[in-house]
């Protein structure tokens, strides 16, 4: 008995052993972010069915476990109560009989209108047929739903699925669904190929089609996929913004994200410009949407990779990761309504040591001289009176480097990645990628969020915003500013952050 008991013991204090080491070293692996959320192992693309509910921002997302390549479709699941941390939990959804799993979203059906339980987690998603596919049909893609009493743990698929079935549209998917209270319904916004259809249902199950927006507005050079309709009050007045993913077709190459803005009365969607805007101009924040149940606060996070590589970056067990969690906003900049991103204030939280100076006109200012060598995450803020152009190099000892700036020629903000390190896997990633600086201040200010594998800048209070992932040989160690034209810093700050992997 006791040499049993003994033996037990042992096997346990193994196994405990076993899951500490594998899960740090999971998560130290070369390349791996410190300060971005990224699966274990296996596949990641799309963040899926964000929804808060009970003091957890839960992250669900496209998932293939047994590959580092995109497969058959899962929904993986992370949990976090600050959108910093996070927790990856069991995968939530997996494939069926109806297909595997693609994006979609979650609500919590508060009213009990699904009839699964009040306050159950409904997940709306795409139910993608491979093997009808591979049978020439076009009818592959149907919406289903599934549910969840206990905290996304369990989940139960709805046995009426599809509930949504194809009208004939090959790219029919990415259903994104909120509660619109004044006509007290639920709204699908769901990309159907090179356009959006509003669907409108009380139910979550039985789903009427409303309108159909966008053939002929914004961009089109692929697929328009995983959209989103969110509410602003901006100067007391409401403004919908209706997010577009868009694969290919960015203007920095590869998959973007574009937003129209305009008004939606429940049925119809009215844009209030012909402009094409675009959320970020980065090469590397894709198929983002926002969180349910956050009520007025909207909170924004992206996949942080690109269609055009995303299959074939150098990491090892895993691949991909998610942008920084973000708040939206929405502002009027010169006659035209824009979204501003910035990063979730939980980040400066992570502060270990922080270095700051102030009313300095430099040519060159050697960051990491003053604040110590990069050995983790970072963030970067300062500001200016007067914008001129300058540039920020991440780099390491041997020469590698990524350049974050602004061109005051060209009104351009741009992250060059030409010298970042490994970028032979894809004959497009060593790019020059620039954003338009939209503000028409003279002042601004900068926000770079520095992580080992990726850097995202936020200018201007968010209007110019830019991602890019890197793969330097060995991690970037200095920061420097450097400006030709004298650029005079009011304050800066320079912040080394905890990683968030425990
Ligand atoms: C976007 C996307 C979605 C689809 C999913 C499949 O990146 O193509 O349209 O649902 O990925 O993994």
């Amino acid at each position: 008995m006791i040499a049993k008991a003994k033996w037990l013991l042992l096997a346990s204090f193994v196994i405990s052993f076993q899951t500490l080491w594998s899960q740090s070293d999971a998560y130290t692996d070369k390349h791996r972010p410190q300060l971005h959320f990224s699966p274990k192992k296996g596949w990641m693309n799309d963040p899926n069915g964000m929804v808060y509910h009970n003091g957890k921002y839960h992250l669900f997302f496209q998932h293939y476990p047994d590959s580092t390549v995109w497969g058959p479709m899962h929904w993986g699941h992370a949990v976090s109560a600050d959108l910093v941390h996070w927790e990856e939990l069991p995968i939530a959804l997996y494939p069926d009989a109806i297909g595997t799993i693609f994006s979609g979203s979650a609500v919590i059906d508060k009213n009990n209108t699904a009839g699964f339980g009040a306050n159950a987690i409904v997940a709306v998603y795409t139910s993608h047929n491979h093997t009808m596919e591979k049978d020439g049909f076009d009818k592959i893609e149907t919406q289903s739903i599934a549910y969840s009493l206990d905290e996304g743990k369990t989940w139960t698929k709805y046995k009426g699925n599809p509930v949504l079935p194809n009208p004939g549209i090959r790219d029919f998917r990415d259903p994104k669904v909120s509660w619109y209270e004044p006509a007290q319904k639920w709204i699908m916004t769901l990309a159907t190929k090179d356009h959006i259809t509003f669907y409108s249902s009380s139910d979550l199950k039985n789903w009427k089609e409303e309108s159909k927006f966008g053939k002929d507005l914004g961009a089109h050079g692929g697929v328009w996929e995983c959209p989103d309709l969110i509410p602003f009050e901006v100067d007391g007045k409401q403004v919908w913004v209706l997010i577009v993913n868009l694969n290919p077709g960015a203007p920095n190459g590869g998959s973007g994200t574009q937003y129209f803005t305009g008004s939606f009365d429940g049925s119809v969607f009215t844009p209030d410009d012909t402009d094409t805007k675009w959320l970020d101009y980065g090469p590397d924040n894709y198929a983002g949407i926002t969180w349910s149940n956050t009520g007025d606060e909207k909170l924004f996070i992206g996949w942080m990779s690109n269609w055009v590589y995303a299959n074939i970056v150098p990491t090892k067990n895993w691949r991909s990761a998610t942008t920084v969690a973000r708040k939206l906003g929405l502002t009027k900049e010169v006659g035209r309504y824009r979204v501003v991103s910035t990063p979730v204030s939980a980040l400066e939280e992570l502060k270990t040591k922080e270095f700051t100076t102030k009313s300095k006109s430099i040519k060159k200012l050697d960051v990491t001289a003053g604040a110590g060598a990069l050995t983790g995450p970072a963030l970067l803020q300062f500001n200016t009176d007067e914008l001129k152009s300058f540039s920020i190099e991440l780099s390491n000892t041997t020469g590698e480097k990524t350049v974050i700036g602004y061109d005051r020629t060209a009104n351009n903000y741009f992250i060059d990645r030409s010298q970042s390190g490994k970028t032979g896997f894809h004959k497009d990633f060593a790019n020059i990628a620039t954003a338009p600086r939209l503000s028409s201040a003279k002042n601004a200010d900068i926000t770079l969020v520095i992580d080992n594998a990726s850097v995202e800048l936020f200018a201007d209070n968010g209007l110019s915003v830019m991602t890019a992932i890197f793969f330097p040989e060995s991690d970037y160690t200095n920061v420097s500013i450097h400006s030709a034209d004298k650029l005079k810093i009011k304050e800066l700050s320079f912040k080394h952050l905890k990683r968030i992997w425990k």
